[in-house]
């Protein structure tokens, strides 16, 4: 299948600070095949979870969506009503939170805000709202799911947390379903659970985007591999592509770091110093403070991402060969 599902072009996000204005997502362009899981990875602050919360029109004020477009099987979500498209989020869109307090309702038990959705979205009536509820606990790994379900959030630890909004996240089997590091809160043994599930969803017609800082996890659910680096997405490529021949001097730092048990500091080892803040990017390209084949012009021009025949990159060393 190559219908596009989603597809995002040239999508900014800006906020306003007390440096001046940032913008965490700066033209962002990514296309989700039907069907598939694609990842997009990068280390932490490069602007990932806000590209998702853009796409869910949760971009927290002052921040504000400031250009480009975001279309599920071609209808722009910008031209839809206030109405219209809360009723797609959930029945076509959902959205696996990093935060999982900032999606749990506080006051009201665990299992009935899964059934809520059945409710809302199918018509489902309470008795079966409930058993598939009870079912989906038990699927995400939820111990004891008959007690859990009249559990409220706080009295459920982070993990469970995380499987609750898992569980809400797939009950309704969206058209697209937007994981921010699902996994990170989990256990190994619960990760490969979760995982498993996203690929029977998959298998069942849910397209994916698996937002990570593990390019572990990425190789071994995703098709198709965007990787962003403040703000911009420097290369892009299919996995195996990827893995096997990457271009941009970034996507070399970050697999370099998978082969190591202790990714963060590995990462430190081989990609050295820290993402830039927004409000002191480097002139010209954003990675050059840190990159090993940095030069002149890498410093004063920014380089645009350009198809290499079979992947995209945005690096000046293609052009040194
Ligand atoms: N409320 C905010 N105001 C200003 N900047 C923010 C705000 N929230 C996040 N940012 C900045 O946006 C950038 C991208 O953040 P985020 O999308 O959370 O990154 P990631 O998910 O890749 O870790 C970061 O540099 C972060 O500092
Ligand atoms: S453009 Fe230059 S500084 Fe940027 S990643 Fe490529 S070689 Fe490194
Ligand atoms: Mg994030």
């Amino acid at each position: 299948m190559d219908e596009k599902l989603l597809e995002i072009e040239d999508l900014c996000v800006e906020f306003p600070t007390e440096k001046g204005k940032i913008r965490p997502v700066d033209r962002v362009s990514l296309e989700i095949r039907t069907g598939t899981i694609t990842g997009l990875v990068g280390e932490s602050g490069c602007g990932k979870s806000m590209t998702a919360r853009a796409v869910m029109n949760l971009i927290k004020k002052p921040g504000k969506m400031t250009g480009g477009r975001i279309l599920l099987e071609g209808r722009d979500l910008g031209q839809m009503g206030a109405k219209e498209r809360r009723l797609l989020q959930g029945r076509e869109i959902s959205m696996i939170f990093q935060d999982p307090m900032s999606s749990l309702n506080p006051v009201m038990k665990a299992g009935k805000q899964v059934d809520e959705v059945i409710r809302l979205h199918e018509g489902t009536d309470a008795g079966e709202a409930r058993r598939r509820t009870i079912e989906m606990f038990a699927a995400v790994g939820i111990p004891d799911p008959e007690r859990r379900y009249d559990a409220y959030p706080h009295e459920l630890s982070g993990g469970l947390r995380q499987r609750v909004m898992i569980a809400m996240a797939m009950i309704c089997k969206p058209k697209l379903l937007i994981a921010d590091e699902p996994t990170t809160a989990l256990d190994v043994t619960v990760e490969a659970q979760i995982l498993e599930l996203m690929e029977k969803l998959r298998e069942g017609g849910t397209s994916i985007l698996l937002i990570s800082h593990n390019l572990g996890v990425i190789a071994r659910m995703c098709e198709d591999v965007y990787v962003m680096y403040a703000g911009k997405i420097v290369e892009h490529a299919e996995i195996g592509t990827l893995f096997a021949d990457p271009a941009h001097p970034y996507t070399k730092g970050l697999l370099r770091a998978v082969t190591s048990l202790q990714e963060e500091t590995a990462l430190l080892e081989t990609i050295p110093g820290n993402v830039p803040q927004l409000y002191e990017l480097p002139q010209g390209c954003r990675f050059s403070n840190r990159c090993a084949f940095a030069t002149e012009r890498c410093r004063a021009d920014e380089p645009a991402l350009r198809d290499l025949g079979g992947r995209e990159c945005a690096c000046f060393l293609e052009d040194r060969a």
